[in-house]
């Protein structure tokens, strides 16, 4: 596949009869019924599953606070990790982290972040849930080039705002307390930059939130599930078309169904073990993963398995709680769970497994129980008020089918699969869905593989799946919804606040970075 000169020339799609046939032709296997992706294979050795410790992310501190604001300066930069016991590996890290520095924002209290790029690719920083003002939301053109100069491709684009070593995003935090992230979200080239460890939290919490008797403290852990390969000097390994990062972009023959490695990482640790008392425990996960769709479960010595009781998805709390026996979980998805160990004596673990995976994807991290302490933790029967959003007064509904298609160059030179939406491969220029702010619309979505559907600005609220029920697991405000091969969703949204431009697009990053996104325009 041939993906050179790409975005100087812009991309068109083959045209319809193309497009549709080549959608209906796929040449490939599928890895499996709700996950699309290639595995790399590691060659370093690997360590074996929970022997190393877990670790929670360290809270980013302000540098200044104000009445109004509180100032954090993040530095992009390399740096090098021991992820695998025997080895270096060279990562890029906000603050040289991986995971990167958590955010922990108070809801209404804007946080400055002034971030600095001292690595030698450009990169674009965007925090995923946030509802943020276009200016400050990382549209994928709006290049930070690294403080030394680069001589990476830029994507044409006359509206991108393009700064150099350093730009200030300004986060009103003005939204439900929720687990949101940030990564880096680059023009073409997302999937290797996440890959390399571009990502970290970004908290919301408020008052409501505050007032529940939820585990707090070190029993309050965020945690980020993405998996990755090393080679054979245990190096990250990404099958770029272009392993400098700076001209090509893409990946290499199938792994443009996304890149899955066989390693999996909890907050940068391969399979780590917690150490824990036999108390309730808010686990907060994160699928920061570039295509690897998890089914979360819990494998615990007791009978009476009591699961997982989610409390929260992507965009803050449930009004209730709900039990879940296992979770699907799509690249970019946040769920919210209290896992309750009360009972449990030292000694005793409960793992969690993957049952999607195969082989060193199966196992994900354990919880041993070192010892008994008091818990006044609790999960009450309701959790906060939640505005319904009321498909009644939907003042349209707009389709959005994601599929495979043919792209041509635009001078014909190429032509390749992409991934496209509405038959078109990606274009800064042109305007696809141009939204009233206020406005509820109905969005109907449709795939024909697995697609992770993730739409800026604001959260949204899914309807139906293929004309029934949502799952349990689409309760709450979303930002993201995965759709099965063949399904068809609808959501209902209202975008607020901020005019401008923002993004929707597939969250499976390869998909994403070879064309699966489209704008989002919106105007009073
Ligand atoms: Cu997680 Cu457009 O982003
Ligand atoms: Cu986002
Ligand atoms: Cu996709």
């Amino acid at each position: 596949m041939t993906v050179s000169r790409r975005r100087f020339l812009g991309w068109s799609a083959a045209g319809i009869g193309g497009a549709a046939l080549l959608g209906a032709g796929i040449d490939w296997q599928l890895s499996g019924p709700r996950t699309l992706g290639k595995t790399l294979t590691s060659q370093a050795r690997l360590p074996e599953p929970f022997t190393l410790p877990g670790t929670v992310p360290a809270v980013l501190a302000p540098y200044r606070s104000d009445q109004t604001a509180d100032y954090h300066q993040v530095t992009q930069r390399r740096a090098t990790a021991t992820i695998l016991p025997g080895y270096r590996t060279d990562i890029w890290g906000y603050n040289g982290q991986f995971p990167g520095p958590t955010l922990a924002a108070r809801h209404g209290r804007t946080a400055v972040v002034t971030h600095r790029n001292e690595l030698d690719v450009p990169t674009v920083v965007h925090v995923h849930g946030g509802h943020t003002p276009a200016d400050s939301d990382g549209y994928p053109t709006d290049y930070l080039l690294p403080v030394a100069g680069t001589t990476a491709m830029l994507a044409r684009d006359p509206q991108a705002v393009i700064a150099r070593g350093q730009r200030d995003h300004t986060y009103p935090n003005d939204q439900l307390a929720a687990t949101l992230w940030y990564h880096d979200h680059r023009m073409d080239f997302t999937g290797s930059s996440v890959w390399q460890g571009l990502a970290g939290f970004h908290l919301i919490t408020d008052e409501p939130e505050q007032a529940l008797p939820l585990p707090r403290g070190d029993r309050d852990l965020p945690l980020m599930l993405c998996d990755r390969a090393f080679d054979a000097r245990g190096r990250l390994a990404y099958p770029a078309q272009d392993p400098t990062f700076l001209h090509t972009p893409g990946v290499t023959g199938d792994y443009m169904q996304g890149v899955q490695g066989d390693v999996i990482l909890v907050n940068g640790v391969p399979w780590p073990r917690y150490d824990v008392a036999a108390a309730r425990h808010r686990l907060r996960w994160l699928n920061a993963s570039n295509a690897r769709v998890y089914r979360l479960r819990l494998d615990t010595p007791h009978r009476q398995a009591p699961g997982f009781v989610q409390i929260g998805s992507d965009g803050g709390l449930l009004d209730k709680p709900q039990h879940l026996d296992a979770i699907d979980m799509a690249p970019s998805e946040r769920f919210d769970t209290v896992v309750d160990l009360t009972g449990y004596r030292p000694g005793e673990q409960v793992t969690i497994v993957n049952d999607l995976g195969d082989g060193t994807t199966v196992p994900v991290l354990r919880l041993r129980v070192t010892h008994t302490v008091d818990d006044t933790s609790a999960v009450p029967d309701r959790l906060v008020d939640l505005e319904r959003l009321d498909p009644a007064h939907a003042v349209r509904t707009r389709e959005m089918n994601f599929r495979m298609g043919k792209m041509t160059a635009m001078d014909g030179s190429t032509q390749d699969k992409g991934w496209l939406i509405n038959g078109k491969p990606f274009d800064p220029q042109r305007a696809d869905a141009t939204a009233r702010l206020g406005d509820l619309e109905i969005w109907r979505i449709t795939s024909d593989f697995n697609h992770p559907v993730h739409v800026h600005l604001n959260q949204f609220q899914v309807l139906s799946r293929n004309g029934r029920d949502p799952r349990p697991t689409d309760r709450g405000w979303k930002d993201t919804i995965n759709l099965d091969a063949g399904q068809a969703a609808e959501i209902a949204v209202r975008f607020t606040d901020y005019t401008g431009r923002f993004l929707l697009h597939c969250h499976n990053l390869e998909h994403e970075d070879m064309a699966m996104m489209a704008n989002l325009t919106t105007t009073l």
